[in-house]
């Protein structure tokens, strides 16, 4: 089998140059997703915003720094050592929600990823991601924080950091509690240090 680095890196190349959706006649850059493919834990947010389509990488605007703080306070670790993908690797125009068939079309990359790297956990980042990675008629509020068996393996849901920026105080609290959950998931597998 090949080295995860070497199917990351075919994956990125065949998604660089992707037309499956729409998406692909506004975008700027792929965003196709970073990190460490030998990562215990994968974050999956909703779609790249207009930073991250100007940059090609993920979680780079606001919402992106609120990420980092949660991940070198809570967890103790930069992003370099995780991995960070989105649902949908092109900037829906304006923000919006990506459309399902958008959705469709592009997460057969986000599933080669995760197969590629084999987290312990994946943490989806709001609705969107936790939706497609547990279950269409998830509520975000009453399921963060719990841990989901899916085709995907373990996922844990959490609020989007936009959400985390806009709402501030409980939801940050919330965000750095699922936080150190993981952790010590990961802890108890004896796959974190
Ligand atoms: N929001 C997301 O869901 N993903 C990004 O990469 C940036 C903002």
């Amino acid at each position: 089998m090949d080295e995860p680095v070497t199917t990351l890196q075919a994956l990125a190349a065949e998604a660089a140059v992707c037309r499956r959706c729409r998406l692909a006649g506004t975008r700027t850059n792929v965003v196709f997703g970073m990190g460490s493919p030998a990562s215990p834990l994968v974050f999956v947010g909703e779609g790249p915003g207009a930073q991250e389509d100007a940059t090609g990488l993920p979680f780079v605007g606001r919402s992106g720094r609120l990420l980092d703080t949660l991940i070198e306070q809570e967890l103790g670790v930069t992003r370099a050592s995780l991995y960070i993908a989105n649902i949908v690797k092109c900037r829906p125009p304006g923000n919006r929600n990506p459309q399902p068939d958008e959705v469709e079309s592009c997460t057969p990359y986000l599933e080669a990823q995760l197969e590629t790297i084999a987290p312990e956990l994946v943490v989806a980042l709001g609705a969107v991601a936790a939706r497609f990675l547990i279950s269409p008629d998830l509520q975000i509020t009453s399921a963060r924080g719990k841990f989901f068996q899916t085709r995907f393996g373990t996922v844990m849901p959490t609020f989007h950091p936009s959400y985390g920026l806009r709402q501030g105080g409980s939801a940050v609290t919330a965000m750095r509690a699922d936080m150190t959950t993981a952790k010590l998931f990961l802890k108890e597998r004896g796959r974190w240090s």
